[in-house]
């Protein structure tokens, strides 16, 4: 290939996830919109999905890709079955296909001890947490198994599907669950040539984490604590030197398993968390 026809194919023309489709829930910010830049970069067409109310952001995700990339940006509700299966029905329609599924979308609540947990944050967190990821699955699992390039699908768990999350019953409970989803649903997808695994990040400079209501409960001492007030206390949790890890840290990890670089890696949990579950496994 002469320098001119890798220009014409444009920068991506051997990206490790070249020419594949990724539709990815929850991906108008933090690290669903991380993962899609990745991708794109990459050679992937991105399907964004995203609520009603993230509909501005969502769209200034075009911003964030690279000039080659293509975007369809659609509202689903990890809630509303329908709204996925209509958002699948769309990705189909433009890109004939669905290679790779990021279901990513997640909400993380104020929860306490279990007894002081109100039905309805519980009802919520498993709903979009837990049940979401189901639907999800509901939605793009035929389009997948019509699929027969084979597909990856990558459930966002958290280090609090691995250990302990103090304060987070529903939260660990759905996480938890995921990788029981994860290998059940490697079984189904197996013969289709398709693969499903599990990313566990530990604390994600998001605005999932690093919101005033997560710091004040990390600094419940200060009256308006900022994120430089928990660097030393998130650092003693972890073996590497840092508090957090960045967005881009676990759509590396994403794209990893998303890509044939990854293929015979199925019903596998990959933990993204400076070593925090090594040291209080
Ligand atoms: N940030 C962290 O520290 C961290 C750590 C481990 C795991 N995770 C998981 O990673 C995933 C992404 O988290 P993030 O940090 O990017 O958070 P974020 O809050 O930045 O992004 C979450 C996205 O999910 C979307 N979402 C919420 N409810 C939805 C619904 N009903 N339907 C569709 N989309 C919905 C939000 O609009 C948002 O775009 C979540 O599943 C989260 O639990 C995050």
């Amino acid at each position: 290939m002469t320098a001119n026809s890798a220009a014409a194919h444009g920068p991506s023309a051997g990206g490790r996830v070249q020419d594949k489709v990724a539709f990815i829930t929850g991906a108008s910010g933090g690290i669903g919109s991380a993962t899609a830049v990745r991708l794109a970069e990459e050679g992937a067409h991105i399907v964004a999905t995203d609520i009603a109310a993230r509909r501005e952001a969502l769209e200034a995700l075009r911003g964030r890709l690279p000039e080659h990339a293509r975007l369809l940006a659609l509202e689903a509700d990890v809630t509303d079955q329908a709204s996925l299966d209509a958002a699948v029905e769309a990705a189909v329609a433009e890109f004939g296909r669905i290679d790779i599924v990021h279901a990513n979308a997640g909400i993380l609540l104020p929860e306490g001890n279990a007894e002081d947990i109100g039905e309805q944050t519980w009802d919520r967190v498993i709903d979009i947490d837990l049940t979401g990821v189901w639907r999800t699955a509901k939605a793009a699992f035929p389009a997948l198994k019509r699929n027969e390039r084979g597909s990856s699908v990558i459930l966002a768990s958290s280090t609090a599907g691995i250990r302990a999350a103090a304060g987070g019953s529903a939260y660990a409970a759905a996480k938890h669950a995921l990788r029981g989803l994860a290998s059940t649903w490697a079984h189904e997808l197996g013969p289709y040539g398709g693969r499903v695994n599990t990313v566990h990040p530990t604390a994600v400079a998001t605005d999932l984490v690093l919101n005033p209501e997560s710091l004040k409960r990390a600094r419940p001492d200060l009256e308006d604590p900022q994120p430089a007030d928990v660097v030393e206390a998130w650092k003693r949790g972890k073996l590497l030197d840092t508090p957090w890890i960045e967005p881009l840290d676990v759509a590396n990890a994403v794209l990893f398993l998303a890509s044939d670089e990854a293929r015979f890696i199925t019903g596998a949990n990959l933990v993204i968390d400076a070593g925090s579950t090594v040291k209080w496994g």
